[in-house]
Order: structure tokens, then C-alpha cells, then sequence
């Protein structure tokens, strides 16, 4: 056991001990009745703080920005609908004889979207409607400045007028980048530099296939610059999305190791946005939410990747929290993911599931709170570990720790970097890049020292 561990359990001793005996002597009548009615309000006042966090919400300032949303079986093939819904507000702006037959650019991944038939399902009922579509494929691998730059270059040619993402969310990523460039002009790299996107980009619609980065409701695109040697976010309100279609249909197909490496990174996106620095109460409704729904389903759509119920709330859940993170940032967990993902070229979801019960541990003596609400919910599931309601929210966030250590390890997501192929020589580099939104919104402020120590226990 560590020194930690025992200090924290001769703490709850101590907690423990110091609490009175109760007592065997028997009250008179109307004491009892009197005593009764004061353990009655202690335990509605216990009632009454048990679901949400004090957490002085009255500091907080706040704003929700939501697109257009349709979520359910079979929505895939209303992206006509979407289209021309979009069109009518456009048409106030633009001569109607200039749109007379709309044009979509339709960005892919890799063939997997052909295979599931939903690609053939948009192109039909495109043709059904008189709107011309053109496509473009990023091909394998996470999102990077080349792809962003020939879908640019294609959707320029080709004069079109929406741009729809179909993928997961290295897709979402190229197809939002350029909507957004197209109209504000340049090549990825200047976003990278820090070029604004001053005006709305071209009408984006997002159909994610993967229940994971949520990136189909964020204002950000991560891409990788392998001639400068990064990977960074380029961000703007106007890359929001315009409509999103959540067609947990499309999500069946994905197979075991994306489904674990996208849900744990969904998962771990909901627990930081909750813990955020930043975070206010409507983004804690949607984080909270999000882990209700990821946990309980991560394990049986990696094992039964065709149980639709499942898929489902997992769809739903990793949308919930990319609405939390994109309103409240995330934390050290992807401060670290991004140049470790870069420097390895490991999948993003993994790094993070690797790297979540250190980053939790770490940030033990700032969240214990939040953390141990978490405990709670993960205690239902069918883990070794359990909360318990009268140990200290330190020690239930120990144990949160761990029942996540477990169930990673059910889905099959390695729980140390050097099983990711991270080398120790690195860290120094590692810590260096370690910066910007995420590290920001954490609720410790990390320091080089305590980085490394970090790295070392999760390494
Ligand atoms: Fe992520």
C-alpha cells in the first residue's frame, strides 16, 4: 500500500473514531419525539445535498450555443432535409437563381462508410432531390493539414455549397476545417499560426459513425502538421456546425478496437469536462449525463458490438459530452494525449484511457468531490471495486481510480504507456509540449516536476 493510501485510511480511522458512541440509555417520551424530529431534518438536509456539488455557482458566466440536432434510428437519410432547411436562410442572402440546384461536398474516411450502405442512403436520397454531390476521401489516420488542404482545394473547384462530414472524428475534423476555409481562405497551416476565421464558413453538416470525440458539436478541428511537427487545434465559433445527424445505425459496424480506444476517449472527455476548472451547472447536467450513459454500455458494445440499445446511448453519450467539453474545456488527460498521440502515433482514445486513472489520482486533493460522484454511478456497474457512502470523497475517488483501471482493462484499452510504446527518454519532450486549452482547464496547474511524476506512475 502506498504512504498515501495509509494516511488516508488512518484518516478515515480517525474519522471514525472520533465519533460518539450512541448512546444505550432510553429517553424520556417527549425527548425521543424531540430527538426524532432532529434526525429527521439531519437526514433531509443530508438528502437535500446529496445529488449536486456546492460549487458557488453564482461566479459563473455562461452561454450555450446549440445547432440544429435530429438523433434516431434511420436519420442518415434526412440530410436532404437538413439541407434545404439550411438553404432557406441562405436564400435571404443569396439570389435564389444561384442556388438553383444545390451542390454538397460529402467528406469521407475510409471505404468502411461505403460498406455500411449509409453513404449510398445519402447519395440516393440526394438524387431523389435534385442536389448534386461530389466526394472526398481523407483515407486512413487521424485529421491532418494535407487532407484539410486538398478538400479545400476540391470544394473550391467544384463550387459547392455544404459540406457534409461522414465519418469519425478525424472525418468530422477535415470536413469542419474546410467548411470553414473555404469562405475565409488561406491553407490550414495559417489557421495553425493563428489566422482567425472571421466570417461564417459554408453550411456544415456533421454525421458521426464512431460514439466518441464528439467532435460533430465542437468548434475545433485537431490536425496534425507533419512538416512543422505538431498537432494543434485550429478554432472558431464559426466552425460550429450547422445541423448534426445521429444515426446510431451507422455506429453498428464499428469494430471492437475503435469502439473501446472512441468510448473510452468519450468517456474520458465527460469526466474531465465535469472536473473542468471551467465547468457551470448546464454543462455538469450534460457531463454527468454522459457518464450515465457511457458507463454502463462501453463494455457490451465492445463485446456486442450489435446490441442497438447500447449503441444508442453510447451515440448519445458521447455527444452529451462533447457538448460538455466544447463549453468547458477538458483537462491534463488531453493536455498530455496531444503530443504523446502525435510523437507515438497512437490512437487518441487509448493514450486517454491509459492515462485517466493517473491524471485522477493526480488531481485528487481539487475534484475529490466531483470525483467521488462519479464513484457512485461506476459502483453500480459489475466492478471488483466499489464506492462506499461513508468513506471521504478522497478515498472513493481512489476507488473511482481503480474501477476505471478495471473496466479499461475489460475492454482491452492498455492501461500503462509503456504498453503503448512510450519511451521514458521522452518525458522531458513530453512535458514541454504539454500546454494549451486543456492544461488550462484542469483543475491542479500542473508543474514540471509533478508532470514527471505523473508520467512515471503511468508509465
Ligand atoms: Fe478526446
Amino acid at each position: 500500500m502506498e504512504e498515501s493510501d495509509k494516511k488516508l485510511d488512518q484518516e478515515m480511522d480517525k474519522e471514525k473514531g472520533e465519533k460518539p458512541e450512541e448512546s444505550q440509555a432510553k429517553l424520556p417520551e417527549d425527548k425521543q419525539e424531540e430527538q426524532e424530529e432532529q434526525d429527521k431534518k439531519e437526514k433531509t438536509e443530508e438528502l437535500r445535498n446529496l445529488p449536486l456539488p456546492r460549487t458557488h455557482w453564482e461566479d459563473v458566466v455562461f452561454s450555450f450555443p446549440q445547432p440544429r440536432i435530429k438523433f434516431g434510428k434511420g436519420v442518415v437519410k434526412n440530410v436532404p432535409k437538413a439541407i434545404f432547411r439550411l438553404l432557406d436562410p441562405m436564400l435571404m442572402h443569396i439570389k435564389k437563381a444561384e442556388i438553383e440546384r444545390p451542390k454538397i461536398l460529402i467528406i469521407i474516411g475510409n471505404e468502411s462508410v461505403k460498406k455500411m450502405g449509409a453513404l449510398d442512403k445519402i447519395l440516393k436520397s440526394c438524387e431523389q432531390n435534385s442536389i448534386e454531390t461530389g466526394i472526398f476521401s481523407c483515407g486512413k489516420g487521424e485529421a491532418t493539414v494535407t487532407m484539410v488542404n486538398e478538400a479545400v482545394e476540391m470544394a473550391l473547384e467544384e463550387k459547392v455549397h455544404f459540406i457534409v462530414g461522414i465519418g469519425g472524428g478525424s472525418v468530422m475534423d477535415v470536413a469542419k476545417a474546410t467548411a470553414g476555409i473555404v469562405i475565409n481562405g488561406g491553407l490550414a497551416e495559417d489557421y495553425h499560426e493563428g489566422k482567425p476565421f472571421e466570417l461564417p464558413g459554408l453550411p456544415f453538416i456533421a454525421i458521426p459513425t464512431t460514439a466518441g470525440t464528439g467532435t460533430e458539436i465542437t468548434s475545433n478541428a485537431v490536425l496534425i502538421d507533419r512538416t512543422r511537427g505538431y498537432k494543434k487545434s485550429i478554432r472558431g465559433s464559426h466552425l460550429m456546425s450547422k445541423y448534426i445527424l445521429l444515426d446510431p445505425e451507422l455506429t453498428l459496424n464499428c469494430p471492437p478496437d475503435i469502439t473501446a480506444s472512441s468510448g473510452a476517449d468519450a468517456l474520458v472527455q465527460a469526466i474531465e469536462s465535469y472536473v473542468s476548472k471551467k465547468s457551470h451547472p448546464l454543462a455538469d447536467i450534460y457531463a454527468l449525463e454522459a457518464i450515465f450513459l457511457i458507463a454502463p454500455n462501453l463494455r457490451m458494445v465492445f463485446e456486442h458490438g450489435d446490441d442497438y440499445a447500447a449503441r444508442s446511448e453510447m451515440l448519445l453519450g458521447s455527444f452529451f459530452a462533447g457538448i460538455a467539453f466544447s463549453n468547458v474545456g477538458l483537462g491534463l488527460v488531453h493536455g498530455l494525449a496531444h503530443p504523446i498521440g502525435y510523437k507515438y502515433d497512437i490512437p487518441h482514445g487509448k493514450v486517454c484511457g491509459a492515462l485517466l486513472p493517473c491524471v485522477i489520482e493526480y488531481n485528487l486533493e481539487y475534484r475529490a468531490d466531483k470525483y467521488a460522484r462519479i464513484g457512485r454511478i461506476f459502483s453500480k456497474l459489475d466492478l471488483f471495486t466499489k464506492y462506499e457512502a461513508e468513506a471521504s470523497d478522497e478515498k472513493n475517488t481512489r476507488r473511482l481510480a481503480s474501477m476505471i483501471k478495471e473496466m479499461f482493462s475489460q475492454i482491452q484499452i492498455p492501461l500503462k504507456l509503456r504498453d503503448l510504446g512510450v519511451l521514458k527518454e521522452d518525458f522531458g519532450w513530453i512535458i514541454e509540449n504539454t500546454k494549451g486549452g486543456s492544461v488550462n482547464s484542469n483543475p491542479r496547474t500542473p508543474d514540471p516536476e509533478s508532470l514527471r511524476e505523473l508520467l512515471e506512475k503511468a508509465w
